[in-house]
C-alpha cells in the first residue's frame, strides 16, 4: 500500500523516505520497541500491533523517596544509565524480532525524563535505520485497554469498532485527572480536567500528611478499605455544573483538619480518615463522570492511569455506567496501568497504520502535552 503523502512530508530529510515507502507493509501488525520516561519510570516494551510481547517497567521510587518526592535531576541520570540495560531486556523478552519502528513518549512530563528516552530512541533509530513515531503519554492511558497478551487475549475493546457510537475516556493518573471524548482512535476531544491537583497527586499529599511514606497513594488506599468514613471533608466544587476537577481544596481541608485537631496517628485513625478522604474523592470523581455521560451519551468507556489500579474506584466506575448500560474498560494487567511502554506501543501501533511518523531533527519533548479542549466548554 502506498504511504499517505503527509506522512512522506512529515518524514522530513534526514532518512529517505523512499526507504520506508519500499520496504514497509504499511498494512501489517508492525513490530514496534517503545520507549517511556515520562517520570520516575524507566520503560522500554516490544510489540505486535496491539499485542504485548514485553513490557519492562525499572521503577526509581526507592531512589526518590527520601525526597518525598520527584527529584528531576536523579530521574534524569537514572533514565540515562538505565536505559540500555531495559531497552535490551524488553528486547530479549520479546525473543529479538526484527523491528519495524520505535516509538517513544514525547510528553506531557518532566522534561529532563522525556529528554533521556527521546534522546536514546533518536540514537537507535540511527543506529538500525528505523522510523520514530512520536507518542502522547495521556493516549497511552487511554488506549491502554486495547492491549493483548502474546497469544491475543486482553480486553474485548481489541475488537470494538466506532460505529457504536463515541467511547467517554476516564483519565485518573498521579499527574491528570481527564474527561476525554472520542469519537475513534486519534480523535479526542478534552471534555474536562483538574484545575488544581490530579487525583494520584492528592492521594499521594494527604498520604505524606498521614505519614504513610511515599508514593502514599496505594498505602492510603489500602488504609481506606479498613476504614470506616467518619469524617467530614467537603465535596469539592459542588457549586460549578461543568466537568472540571479540583483537588488541592480537598488536600488543604485534610491538612487543616490534622493541624487544629491534631489527632493522634493511630491505626484506626489513619483507616478511618483515609476511608473519608477516599469517599470524597470518590464522590467529586462520579459527579463529573455522571455529567459526562448525561451530556455525551457514549457507547462505551475507558478507564485508564494509575489510581485505576483503585478496585473501589473500578467497581464504582463499573456500576455507574452500568445503570447507563454501558461497558466499562480497563487493561487486562495491572502493569498496563500504571506509567508503561506498553501501552506507548499500542498507540505507536495504529500510528504507524496511518503513517504518522516523524522527523527526528525535529522530534522534541512537550512536557506540557494535552487533548485539544472542547471548543464550547460548558
Ligand atoms: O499513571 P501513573 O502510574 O503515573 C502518572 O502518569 O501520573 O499514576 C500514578 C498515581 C500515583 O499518584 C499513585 O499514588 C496513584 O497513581 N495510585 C493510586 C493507587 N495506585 C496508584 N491511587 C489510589 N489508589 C490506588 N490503589
Ligand atoms: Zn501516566
Amino acid at each position: 500500500m502506498p504511504r499517505p503523502l503527509v506522512a512522506l512530508a512529515k518524514w522530513g530529510k534526514i532518512y529517505n523516505p523512499s526507504y520506508l515507502y519500499n520496504t514497509k507493509d504499511m498494512s501489517k501488525e508492525p513490530i514496534i520497541l517503545s520507549i517511556e520516561t515520562s517520570l520516575d519510570d524507566t520503560c522500554a516494551a516490544v510489540t505486535r500491533g496491539t499485542s504485548v510481547l514485553s513490557n519492562v517497567v525499572s521503577s526509581q521510587t526507592s531512589y526518590h523517596a527520601s525526597w518525598g518526592g520527584t527529584v528531576p535531576d536523579i530521574a534524569k541520570r537514572l533514565h540515562h544509565e538505565w536505559l540500555p540495560r531495559v531497552v535490551d531486556r524488553a528486547l530479549s523478552q520479546a525473543g529479538s524480532p526484527k523491528l519495524d519502528a520505535l516509538a517513544v513518549t514525547i510528553g506531557p512530563g518532566l522534561a529532563p525524563s522525556l529528554e533521556q528516552g527521546i534522546a536514546y530512541c533518536k540514537l537507535l533509530a540511527t543506529k538500525y535505520q528505523l522510523p520514530i513515531l512520536a507518542i502522547n503519554h495521556l493516549e497511552g492511558h487511554l488506549l491502554s485497554s486495547f492491549a493483548t497478551n502474546k497469544n491475543g487475549k486482553g480486553s474485548s475493546l481489541a475488537r470494538h469498532s466506532f460505529s457504536d457510537g463515541v467511547a467517554l475516556g476516564f483519565l485518573i493518573s498521579g499527574g491528570h485527572t481527564e474527561l476525554v471524548l472520542m469519537e475513534n482512535i486519534g480523535g479526542y476531544e478534552l471534555l474536562g480536567e483538574t484545575l488544581d491537583d490530579a487525583a494520584g497527586e492528592a492521594y499521594d499529599k494527604v498520604a505524606r500528611l498521614l505519614m504513610l511514606g511515599y508514593p502514599g497513594g496505594p498505602i492510603l488506599a489500602e488504609m481506606a478499605k479498613i476504614g470506616t468514613p467518619k469524617y467530614h471533608l467537603p465535596e469539592p466544587m459542588t457549586m460549578r455544573k461543568d466537568l472540571s476537577f479540583s483537588f488541592s481544596g480537598l488536600k488543604t481541608a485534610a491538612r487543616q483538619y490534622l493541624e487544629c485537631e491534631k489527632p493522634e496517628l493511630t491505626q484506626e485513625f489513619v483507616q478511618d480518615f483515609s476511608a473519608s478522604f477516599q469517599k470524597t474523592v470518590f464522590k467529586h470523581l462520579m459527579t463529573r463522570f455522571r455529567r459526562a455521560l448525561d451530556l455525551y451519551s457514549p457507547a462505551m468507556i475507558l478507564l485508564g492511569g494509575g489510581v485505576v489500579s483503585n478496585v473501589e474506584l473500578r467497581n464504582l466506575a463499573r456500576s455507574t455506567a452500568k445503570e447507563y448500560g454501558l461497558k466499562t474498560y480497563i487493561p487486562y494487567s495491572k502493569k498496563l496501568i500504571s506509567d508503561n511502554a506498553a501501552m506507548i506501543g499500542v498507540v505507536a501501533s495504529f500510528k504507524y497504520t496511518r503513517g504518522e511518523f516523524s522527523n527526528p531533527a525535529s522530534l522534541d519533548r512537550l512536557p506540557n502535552l494535552n487533548f485539544d479542549k472542547v471548543s464550547s466548554l460548558l
